[in-house]
């Protein structure tokens, strides 16, 4: 990274009165969650086309319920021991110094964790459970997830895997007497998470800074955030180790760019 780039985000960062910071999975990787498209990435070894879809996943567990464990294990077991890495925090510090809204692609609640206060979860949470009407059933904790893992692992080695696995995802999703439960999460094909969405757009629209943090973006329409922040006057700054399209793209890792970030934004003593 060049030491240009990072004072012009800094100085971009510094004069902003309302900030978007938009993350995908590489936010929560340093955090031990593996992203989805890279290698290692869940999608890689669970096709999106069986795993990524509400269709897919009943389908699953009628015809693969120990391939099902495996993958609910692959998604669960990171997300239920995770902490906030050194971005988390670094993002959550901006508040202090400027209006910001967190619009997270991720379903693992570690912006909160890490202390931020308005976070848009665009595909919803794991941690929140919904009836069919999309009503509260409960809130589940890091706990319960490493419980459901602790299920899994046996459901997992059983050949009869279609039948523990109901009981070992019975706080994340099944049937009571008043109809199906399951997480409020977005999969491909549901609709957005509202209203959270619908403000993700607002904030896009409004931010004088839009920071795009660890995301591929091929997953629309999500991916449509940085343009439109663009189109509305804002400069777009992206972090991540891959070439990118930002008005200034900081090439590394969230975790030690991040902190950096907010160093030179808001603490050098020039
Ligand atoms: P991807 O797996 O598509 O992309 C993750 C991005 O993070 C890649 O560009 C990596 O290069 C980058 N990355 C990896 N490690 C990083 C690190 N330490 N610091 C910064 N960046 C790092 O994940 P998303 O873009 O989040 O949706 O995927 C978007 C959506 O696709 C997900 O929300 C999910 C998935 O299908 C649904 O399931 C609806």
């Amino acid at each position: 990274m060049i030491l240009e780039e990072l004072d012009d985000a800094a100085g971009w960062l510094r004069t902003a009165r309302r900030v978007a910071v938009f993350t995908g999975a590489g936010v929560s990787a340093e955090s031990g969650i593996p992203t989805f498209r890279d290698g290692g990435g869940l999608w890689r070894e669970f096709p999106p086309e069986e795993f990524a879809s509400w269709r897919g996943l009943l389908s699953a567990a009628a015809t693969s319920p120990g391939k099902l464990a495996r993958f609910l294990l692959a998604l669960l077991e990171p997300i239920a021991t995770a902490r906030p890495n050194s971005a988390h925090t670094a993002i959550a510090e901006i508040e202090k110094y400027t209006r910001v809204t967190i619009i997270t692609q991720n379903v693992d609640g570690l912006h909160q964790e890490a202390g931020s206060r308005e976070v848009l979860q665009i595909h919803g949470t794991l941690l929140e459970i919904v009836d069919s009407h999309g009503q509260p059933v409960r809130t589940l904790t890091r706990a319960d997830l490493l419980e459901m893992v602790r299920r899994l692992h046996r459901a997992a080695d059983r050949p009869a895997a279609a039948l523990s696995l109901p009981w070992a995802i019975r706080p994340m999703a099944g049937l009571r007497p008043t109809g199906a439960y399951k997480p409020r999460i977005v999969l491909f094909g549901d609709a957005m998470a509202e209203p959270d969405w619908s403000a993700a757009m607002e904030a896009a629209d409004e931010c004088d800074c839009f920071l795009s943090v660890g995301t591929s973006g091929q997953v629309m329409p999500a991916a449509m955030l940085p343009s439109r922040a663009r189109i509305a006057g804002a400069p777009v700054i992206e972090i991540g180790p891959e070439p990118c399209l930002g008005d200034i793209q900081l090439r590394g890792h969230a975790g030690s760019l991040l902190p950096q970030l907010v160093q030179a934004a808001f603490h050098q003593v020039d």
